[in-house]
């Protein structure tokens, strides 16, 4: 495996032109990076790339042909990438419980689970060329089993079932992936409850959701993989 000596380290977001995803990308740049802003609305990512200073690049997490063309742009333009934030997701339908439907669940599971596999799987060939690779999968303390069955916790009430179950699925992808590519740091970043669209505005800052999404991207030589952790540190699978 060709290894590139990095410069100026590249990074990724998907979902990036509001919220967590936006704020991730203003932080990792920041951070001296060079961030390419994913938001599959050209329009909307282009604005939002433009007033944070980042480069712009088509991505809709649902569509091949738009991942692959992502994909070539960054190796085009760059010929590797350093860390990838799998960010883009869904709450899917609010339904009561006895109206879920197979579409729903598929809706759901297209974005938040196909959507970061497609993502990781376009990007892995350009990750492997960097000396220091990091995938960050945004997950969320409702993919946990271990807070579900805490009755003091939140998460053990909020949150739908197809979403629960969709940020679970992340969590066992990147425990597989990390130990399935030990040279690539892949780990699970639960933001909290952040204040953004997806929250309905609930929920504390997105300078507070994105710091374990920031330290498992930037983190010194001890940054683990394969580890689930919020701000304050480790979670419970
Ligand atoms: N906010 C919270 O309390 C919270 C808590 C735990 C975890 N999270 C996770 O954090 C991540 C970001 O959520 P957020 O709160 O920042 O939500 P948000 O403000 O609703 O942003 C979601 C982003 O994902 C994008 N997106 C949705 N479907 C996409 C697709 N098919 N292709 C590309 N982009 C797509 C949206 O683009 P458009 O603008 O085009 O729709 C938007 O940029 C999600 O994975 C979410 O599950 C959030």
């Amino acid at each position: 495996m060709t290894t590139i000596q990095i410069g100026t380290p590249v990074s990724l977001v998907t979902g990036a032109n509001k919220g967590i995803g936006l704020e991730t990308v203003r932080r990792l740049i920041g951070a001296g990076h060079r961030v390419y802003l994913a938001a599959r609305d050209v329009e909307r990512g282009r604005t939002a790339a433009e007033a944070l200073g980042a480069r712009f690049v088509e991505l809709d997490v649902t569509s091949d042909a738009s991942v692959r063309l992502a994909a070539n742009v960054v190796e085009r333009e760059e010929g590797h990438l350093d860390v990838l934030v799998n960010n883009a997701g869904i709450t899917g339908p609010l339904r009561d419980v006895h109206e879920y439907t197979g579409e729903d669940v598929a809706a759901v599971l297209l974005t938040n689970v196909a959507g970061y596999v497609r993502v990781m799987h376009a990007f892995l060939p350009l990750l492997e060329l960097s000396a220091d690779p990091r995938i960050v999968n945004v997950s969320s303390g409702l993919g946990s089993f271990a807070l579900f069955h805490d009755s003091s916790r939140i998460e053990s009430r909020a949150g739908t079932p197809l979403y629960g179950a969709a940020k679970s699925a992340i969590n066992m992808l990147t425990a597989r992936y990390a130990q399935l590519l030990p040279g690539i740091r892949i780990n699970s970043a639960d933001p909290g409850m952040t204040a953004t669209d997806l929250s309905g505005g609930q929920g504390h800052s997105v300078k507070d959701g994105t710091d374990a999404i920031i330290a498992f991207a930037i983190g010194g030589p001890d940054t683990p993989t394969g580890a689930y952790r919020d701000g304050d540190g480790d979670l419970p699978w």
